[in-house]
């Protein structure tokens, strides 16, 4: 016998003391639903045997409040599958039942906060973060990801049964992942940790959010880099922070700016390994300046090392953690860059004396994350598969990417200046000052591309113009094409007369 399939029920409640027949509050309940769009048109409803057994009723008024509920129009009948909500509405629900005037809707003034956060999503709105198309930012190389291998792991620890990773986690994350990530980053990026210090979060962005919540206070100066990423200035813009832009040169963050604008600073956010979206790396001397700063003023210095697994040619830069002596780097780090974004798995390396602030706030915010996926990964990386991963994914970034500049160079005529092409997964392709690099992405937008605008990486008057094209999620064919046609409309938009400038 076919089964129909099980339907949740809606939240109708009788009232068997009430004066009110059982029929006539299951009618009330129903219709009321419907009006309320609780329930939509198409839905399924329960069969009138489930409905009475879960109501604890006999199934005479159910029936009869279906059979009004069918009558009037609001449910209708289809031969075989059961009854459903009407797709067509009642005339009555066209009316508003109040009669008279229209109510004024209640004013909705937007809470602190939210008004705050509507604020901060500006670049977040520009048809560059929406859909897949070639030159996205931010989006590795998913088609080279192992899924027959990560599909197999998870079988096998669903098989394994363990419903300890079905309870709630730590806030700090599962244990042997932890364990993992301290080695992988004592031996690949130079961080000064043990697993005591890593808590795992969901994607970097979970971890800037949380280091500002916890660095800032309302009103504090952060000093931020100029141009910089559009997550971090969101976050410290939610937290109220008194966003100090700061610019980057050839060296990364002009320290001795930051100086000048904010000595007092709370805290630095900064992309040393490969700003974001310069694509330059901090030289020592700026890295070496910056600790200095920080150790002499108690400020605390949050790095986003979010792509640094992709570094070509050169030997890798170790991280700004691993120069501190004095524990005021917070690091952040991310596998949705080097295996999948929708993974949401990234890790903070927190100071020890930090730790119990962190834990703090991630019990009101998501609590933990979700163990299972902790435990996969965690397999991923001892069984060797993760080393194997990085390492082809360096040379199909490092493959892309010279596609990439090469195709740039056959558009000769532009004479583009291609910044930060040493390390990640995008580079900056920059435009003489002046452009109107905010029209060309919404235009390259129209056409299939996702070009992001430098200018609208800046806090303040963007003072340099160029495009950030992201190479590691398009394939060679598309970023061949990508590039003839940004060439295209490059060549309509950028003002001729002016010098081109690296
Ligand atoms: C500079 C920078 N930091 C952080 C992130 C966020 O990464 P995640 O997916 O781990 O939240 C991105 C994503 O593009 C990024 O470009």
């Amino acid at each position: 016998m076919k089964r129909a399939p099980a339907v949740i029920l809606p939240a109708i409640a009788v009232e068997r003391a009430s004066a009110r027949p059982l029929h006539r509050q299951i009618y009330e309940g129903y219709r009321d639903a419907i009006v309320a769009r609780q329930l939509r048109a198409g839905q399924r409803l329960p069969s009138t045997r489930h409905l009475a057994a879960e109501l604890r009723i006999s199934r005479i008024p159910v029936l009869n409040a279906f059979e009004q509920l069918l009558a009037e129009g609001y449910f209708e009948s289809r031969a075989g599958s059961g009854t459903f909500v009407a797709r067509a509405v009642p005339d009555e629900l066209a009316v508003p039942r109040s009669g008279g005037r229209p109510r004024q809707p209640p004013s909705r003034s937007a809470p602190r906060l939210v008004a705050r956060y509507a604020a901060s999503l500006r670049t977040d709105t520009g048809p560059w973060f929406q859909g897949q198309a070639a030159f996205g930012v931010g989006q590795p190389p998913i088609d080279a990801f192992p899924l027959e291998i990560w599909s197999r792991l998870v079988a096998r620890i669903a098989r394994l049964g363990d419903r300890s990773l079905l309870r709630y986690g730590k806030a700090m994350g599962y244990e042997p992942l932890r364990e993992q990530v301290a080695e992988y980053l004592r031996t690949a990026r130079g961080v000064r940790c043990e697993a005591s210090q890593i808590m795992i979060v969901g994607g970097s962005q979970a971890g800037i959010e949380l280091a500002a919540r916890v660095l800032v206070d309302d009103g504090s100066s952060v000093w931020l880099e100029e141009p910089g990423y559009f997550g971090i200035q969101n976050a410290l813009r939610l937290v109220g922070a008194r966003m100090i832009p700061v610019p980057v040169d050839e060296e990364g963050l002009a320290v001795s700016a930051g100086i000048e604008r904010a000595p007092r600073a709370r805290a630095a956010f900064v992309t040393p390994s490969h700003q974001f979206p310069m694509g330059v790396t901090m030289s020592a001397s700026r890295r070496l300046r910056l600790l200095d700063w920080a150790q002499s003023t108690g400020a605390w210095i949050v790095e986003d090392d979010y792509d640094s697994e992709y570094r070509f040619g050169s030997s890798p830069i170790t991280s700004l953690q691993g120069l501190d002596r004095d524990s005021r780097v917070i690091y952040i780090g991310t596998f949705t860059k080097i295996l999948f974004p929708a993974m949401r798995i990234a890790y903070v390396v927190i100071p020890p004396d930090l730790v119990p602030a962190f834990m703090a706030v991630r019990r009101v915010t998501d609590m933990f994350s979700p163990p299972f996926v902790q435990a996969v990964l965690t397999d991923f990386i001892r069984e060797g598969h993760f080393a194997r991963h990085v390492r082809r994914m360096r040379l199909l970034c490092a493959e892309r990417r010279e596609t990439l500049v090469a195709a740039l160079a056959r558009e000769r005529s532009l004479r583009l200046g291609v910044l930060g092409d040493a390390a990640g997964m995008f580079l900056t392709a920059s435009l003489p000052p002046g452009t109107p690099d905010r029209e060309i992405g919404l235009t390259a937008a129209r056409e299939g591309l996702k070009v992001l605008p430098l200018s609208s990486c800046a806090l303040e008057t963007p003072a340099k113009r160029g495009v950030v094209l992201g190479y590691g999620g398009s394939t060679n064919a598309e970023i061949v094409d990508g590039a003839a046609r940004l060439g295209a409309i490059l060549r309509r938009m950028v003002p001729r007369t002016r010098s081109r400038s690296r």
